[in-house]
């Protein structure tokens, strides 16, 4: 920490912000590090304190104190033994500013997203931080490690320290709801018997609406979305505010990761003593995070209700829950199986031939969570193909 603050004009605070049990953001690791900052500026050398991490509306003013604490403790703890104890108002306030600069990286495509994003978000009020920052960004402004370096320079958008903390939130939360809406058409297309697929592309191409992150399936997962939607409806608790449509948006969520189960129950009937097997794990394709997968909801239920389940997931080697069976490849995977349920869209699921997969089987049904198979070859293989909506 000494080394860091000691050497670097702009120090990023990027540390995580996991959900507590109520769903409220854990703000002990942004109050460590903030504190800690403090203890090692030395007052003089102007630095931009930049929070990347995602907190709730107000933190900035927040950890601004906290780092004037920090300080101030560095301060006191220096003072000799008899000497007036220093208070806040001796310290050199203009030293540092801080900036809020959410970040808007995917997993799986983080490096990618850094280099090439659709914009940057600056939130603080001091002119001589925002042109640190600009200074920083420039290279990635003008994209000179982009892929494609033909594109317009990247937008920088100035706001103040809370209205960049929300546009993280408001932006979470509007793609979770984005993908909660296409669930929901896609329980409405499969009871009307309409394609939810036909239905996104139809919707997708109005520029206003746009096609991506209109994929239904099991529903939305991972380190992000659960805790940052529940993270606002929080804070919008926290003003009195009940936030109905971001309540319905985890409610739907909630409901759609036992889809699968539901349409297992529809074909098989009884679940006990059947065995499932499952085409991935992880919350989506291109990483090894289980955080908050749909998979574990669905894995957890089926045994509950006295299922066999095995899963094969090209990253999990290891059993993440007790009773879950981890298999070496697809092929053994399917074998002695009633039903194959797709929960994860790997690249490699939608590659693979399973006519083998088939004789392998009880009965050839496949569950696709991600509508993302080949419906029509499935079925002339003769497999029993069920998606989501369609
Ligand atoms: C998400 C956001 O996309 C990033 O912009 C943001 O920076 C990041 O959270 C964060 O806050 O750090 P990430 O959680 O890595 O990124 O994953 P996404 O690609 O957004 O997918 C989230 C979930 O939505 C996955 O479970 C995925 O399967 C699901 N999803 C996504 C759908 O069900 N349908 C879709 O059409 C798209």
């Amino acid at each position: 920490m000494a080394a860091g603050v000691a050497h670097a004009e702009v120090i990023f605070i990027a540390v995580g912000t996991p959900p507590l049990p109520n769903g409220e953001a854990d703000m002990r690791f942004v109050e460590a590090v903030a504190r800690g900052i403090g203890e090692h500026l030395d007052g003089e050398t102007y630095r931009v304190i930049v929070n990347k991490s995602t907190v709730p509306i107000g933190s900035g003013d927040w950890v601004r104190m906290l780092i004037l604490d920090g300080m101030l403790a560095r301060r006191q703890a220096l003072v000799p033994v008899g000497a007036a104890i220093a208070d806040s108002e001796d310290l050199p306030q203009g030293c540092f500013d801080v900036v809020s600069n959410p970040e808007f990286l995917r997993e799986g495509t983080a490096i990618y997203d850094t280099f090439n994003p659709d914009r940057i978000v600056l939130g603080g009020s001091s002119d001589r931080a925002f042109a640190k920052m600009q200074e920083l960004y420039e290279p990635i402004v003008q994209r000179q490690f982009a892929v494609d370096r033909d594109r317009p320079p990247v937008p920088v958008l100035r706001t103040d320290l809370g209205s960049a903390e929300m546009i993280k939130y408001a932006a979470n939360a509007f793609l979770a709801t984005k993908i909660s809406f296409i669930n929901e058409v896609a329980n409405i297309c499969d009871r009307v018997g309409a394609d939810v697929v036909q239905v996104a592309k139809g919707m997708g191409l109005d520029a206003r609406i746009g096609s991506r992150f209109l994929n239904a399936g099991l529903g939305w997962g991972g380190s992000c979305f659960p805790k940052d939607v529940s993270a606002l409806v929080h804070i919008a608790q926290d003003y009195g505010y009940p936030a109905a449509l971001l309540e319905a948006t985890i409610a739907v969520n909630q409901r759609q990761r036992l889809i699968l189960l539901e349409k297992l129950q529809q074909e098989l009937k009884i679940l006990k003593g059947k065995t499932i097997g499952l085409l991935g794990l992880t919350f989506k394709p291109d990483t090894d995070d289980l955080r908050d997968a749909p998979s574990l909801t669905l894995a957890e239920q089926l045994l509950r209700l006295g299922a066999k389940v095995k899963a094969y997931d090209p990253i999990v080697k290891t059993a993440p829950i007790a009773g879950l069976e981890i298999t070496t490849s697809p092929l053994d995977l399917a074998s002695g199986c009633d039903a194959l349920a797709l929960v994860t869209e790997w690249q490699e699921f939608q590659e693979l031939d399973y006519l083998p997969l088939a004789a392998r089987m009880r009965r050839p049904l496949i569950i696709d969570g991600r509508n993302c198979l080949d419906r029509d070859r499935l079925q002339m293989q003769g497999f029993r193909y069920i998606g989501i909506g369609r």
